[in-house]
This record gives structure tokens, sequence and C-alpha cells, in this order.
């Protein structure tokens, strides 16, 4: 039993505005729904990068600077490595290099090697499984020169001063050659940004509900799904997408494996997640002080997406 999980679901339920952590969306049923997200059409999120890997390979690659250099590729939170494997098609044969995803899911982590080895055999893979707070710390003992990735909006589903934080501690995981390349969402209308998170197929609800099952097989609990009711906002003005799962009676939920029954009224939300949208003023206050400079940013041709790359500050 994932003693931590527990513990903080039994704070989330407990605490006057209910929460749940959506990394815990992940288990095998929330991997397969989010790649059916991903590829839901009104997600444009993941086509926006795309498109930016797929038509700027070359310039990726060229302001990563590591023509004749032996690098590590890292990459945080790989997902189903689709956006990467466009980058790995062009550096495979070419340069010398280890790719290391790092994600956590071990399952995701599995199918992505299995992906791999048969789209880019040439390429040297080795996986990690883990949170990305535990991985940082491995990663200082890298000596090689670090290219690390952190794509998607992953950045987006922490509040700011958890962005700001782990910035730090991955600039200071950080030598001189090294590059971070971050991809964001951008601040857009809630026209596109809300139906990204509220598609029709229902796969954004059924990630949502997903963690209900998973406490309830995980847990011995007794959501009853059809009980809650997927209701996204979207904050243009703060940029803020956020998840919430609507009690639509008054109900009970016990939970076995400590013993404790919770009330929800109706009408009361189980806030799920945020996915932070961004511009240049939010990021670089998020990136001030972390010992980090912007050298170039990368976007999609709808303006949609931006893949920011940064180094090392100079000591002063
Ligand atoms: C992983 N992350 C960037 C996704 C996002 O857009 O916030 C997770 C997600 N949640 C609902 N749809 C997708």
């Amino acid at each position: 039993m994932n003693k931590q999980f527990l513990d903080d679901v039994n704070a989330g339920l407990s605490a006057n505005q209910k929460y749940l952590y959506s990394k815990y969306f992940y288990d095998q049923a929330g991997d397969a729904l989010f790649v059916k997200i991903m590829n839901a059409p009104e997600y444009y999120l993941t086509n926006a990068e795309h498109n930016i890997f797929k038509n700027q390979t070359a310039e990726l690659i060229k302001a990563f600077d590591v023509k004749n250099k032996p690098f590590e590729l890292i990459e945080l939170g790989a997902g189903d490595g689709t956006k990467t494997l466009e980058l790995l098609k062009y550096l495979q044969g070419n340069f010398e290099f280890t790719y290391l995803p790092i994600d956590i899911s071990e399952n995701a982590l599995t199918k992505l090697k299995n992906r791999l080895n048969r789209e880019v055999p040439e390429v040297n893979v080795i996986t990690q499984q883990g949170e990305y707070f535990q991985v940082l710390n491995k990663l200082k003992a890298i000596n090689e020169t670090k290219i690390i990735l952190f794509l998607g909006s992953n950045l987006g589903n922490m509040l700011d001063e958890n962005a700001r934080k782990f910035i730090k501690q991955l600039a200071d995981a950080m030598n001189a050659n090294d590059k971070l390349l971050i991809g964001v969402d951008l601040i857009k209308s809630a026209e596109i940004v809300l139906p990204a998170y509220n598609d029709k197929a229902g796969y954004t609800r059924d990630f949502n509900l997903n963690l209900l099952k998973r406490i309830n097989k995980e847990f011995g609990a007794d959501f009853n799904v059809v009980n809650f009711k997927h209701t996204p906002e979207y904050i243009e003005e703060e940029g803020i997408a956020r998840s919430f799962l609507t009690s639509v009676v008054n109900q009970q939920v016990h939970i076995k494996a400590i013993n404790k029954t919770f009330q929800f009224n109706k009408g009361e939300r189980i806030h799920m997640e945020i996915s932070r949208k961004y511009n240049d003023a939010i990021l670089s206050n998020i990136f001030k002080d972390t010992g980090l400079k912007q050298t170039m940013v990368f976007k999609d041709a709808k303006n949609y997406f931006a893949d920011y790359l940064f180094e090392k500050q100079d000591e002063l």
C-alpha cells in the first residue's frame, strides 16, 4: 500500500476545501486515459508542441550546442515520447548521447522503451521511475553535459511557488554547459483552453473520476462515481485552468484503509488539478533568482505553445 498516497488522500478529503493531488491520476487506467486526452481534437497542447519539435528540430538541436560532445538527454515526465522521438530520430547515429526518460509511471516507461527500441533502435535508453523531486538529486551525480527536457506544460500542474522551488532545484543540479528546455502552454482565450479540459468524448472527465476509482481499488473506498460531475473552470485573467469534481448529491464516502467516513454536501467540490498557462512575465517571475537565464524561445505556428531554453547564469 502506498502510505504517502493514503496520507495525502486523508489530508485532502479532510480539508475545508477538499482536494486531491493530480500526480495520483497516473495509474495504468490513468495513463491510458491521458494518452486518449492527448489525442483528443480539443487538446491542442500536444499538436502545438509537436509542431515545434517537428518543424524546428535542427534549430533546437543546434541550440543545445552538443555537436561532437557526449551528452545525456534527460526527460522529466516523458509520457509516450512522441515529441522527443522527433529529436531522437535526428540525433540517432550523428550524436553521442544517452536518453534518460524519467516518469512517475513504470507502465508508461515500459511502453516508451518498447516503442523506442522499435523506432530508434540505435538510441541507448535508460529509464528511471520516480517523482521529479526524488530524481533531481540523482541528476546532480551526472558529470556529462545534461540537456534536460521538461515538456508538455507539466510545469503548469504545479502552483507557482512549487514550480519555482522545483526550477531552483533543477538549476542547482545543472553545470555551465547544461541546458533546460521547458515547454509551456501560453495564456489564451477560454474558448480554446476550456474545451481542452472538457473534451466531448469525456476522456478528461473519466481521467478525473479515475482517481476516485483508484482510491476505491487501493484503499477499499466506496466512491460512487456517478455521484460526481466533472466541472472544469478557466480564468483567462490569471491564466489558470482548474478541474473539480462536484458532488451532485449529499453523500458519505467510507475509506476502509483508514476506517473513516467523509461527508460530501450537494454542490461541494473536490479540487483535482491546476493547469497553469504562461506568458513571458509569469515565467520570468518563476525563474527569478533561480540562477538560470533564458537564451531562446521556440513557438508553434499558431503561437499557442512555447519551448523556452535556459542555461546557467554566469557566476559573478
Ligand atoms: C500533464 N499535464 C500537463 C496535463 C495538463 O494539461 O494539465 C494533464 C491534463 N489534465 C487534464 N487534461 C490533461
